[in-house]
């Protein structure tokens, strides 16, 4: 079960040991830069922990008595989204750990931040998704994201984006 709440200063390296893994070097944010954009005034990080589902065990039975003591929910997605004084959302990044995937955790994230830019009196969110990057443009399709343009070479001077964008 995944549960969604406010980011708080101790998820940071989590965070960004995340984003590494989601990324290629050069693409991945540096400390500094996902730093800046997680603690800028005017944007907003919403983080999805992973709580392990404890009803098929059943109080007492000897799987319960067997388990190890409480573990810490384990950080499982994040998205930040920076608001623009013009009115839009503008999504830095989301990611989801790999092995989460498929299982609607980067759905509840996006549509927790759209409707967040939304109750702050946000019209609309975008977004730059690299051209390669296939699984990302189909999960941005499958939430009614359009193309507005390419920008070219826009990462490491080399790599195309789609600069995606979704009326709220
Ligand atoms: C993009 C990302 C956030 C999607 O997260 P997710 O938790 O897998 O997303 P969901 O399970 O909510 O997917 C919703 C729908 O998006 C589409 N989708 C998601 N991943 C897809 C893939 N690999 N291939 C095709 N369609 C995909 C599907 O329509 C999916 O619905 P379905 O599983 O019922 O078919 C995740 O793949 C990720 O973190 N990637 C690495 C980081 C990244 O590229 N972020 C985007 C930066 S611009």
């Amino acid at each position: 079960m995944f549960c969604l709440r406010d980011y708080r200063l101790p998820d940071f390296e989590h965070l960004y040991r995340l984003d590494q893994q989601c990324f290629p070097p050069g693409i991945a944010y540096s400390r500094a830069e996902l730093s800046s954009y997680v603690a800028r005034k005017g944007s907003f990080t919403i983080v999805a922990e992973f709580v392990a589902d404890e009803t098929s065990s059943g109080e007492g039975s000897p799987a319960a008595a067997a388990k190890p003591p409480e573990a810490k929910p384990a950080i499982a997605g994040f998205i930040t989204v920076e608001m623009h004084p013009k009115g839009y959302g503008h999504i830095i990044t989301i990611d989801t750990r790999a092995e989460f995937r498929r299982q609607h955790l980067g759905s509840m994230l996006i549509e927790a931040a759209e409707k967040h830019v939304s109750d702050l009196g946000g019209f609309m969110t975008i977004l730059e998704v690299a051209v390669n990057n296939a699984a990302a443009i189909a999960f941005y399709k499958r939430h009614r994201y359009v193309t507005v343009k390419t920008l070219p070479r826009y990462y490491n001077g080399e790599l195309d984006a789609l600069l995606l964008s979704r009326r709220l």
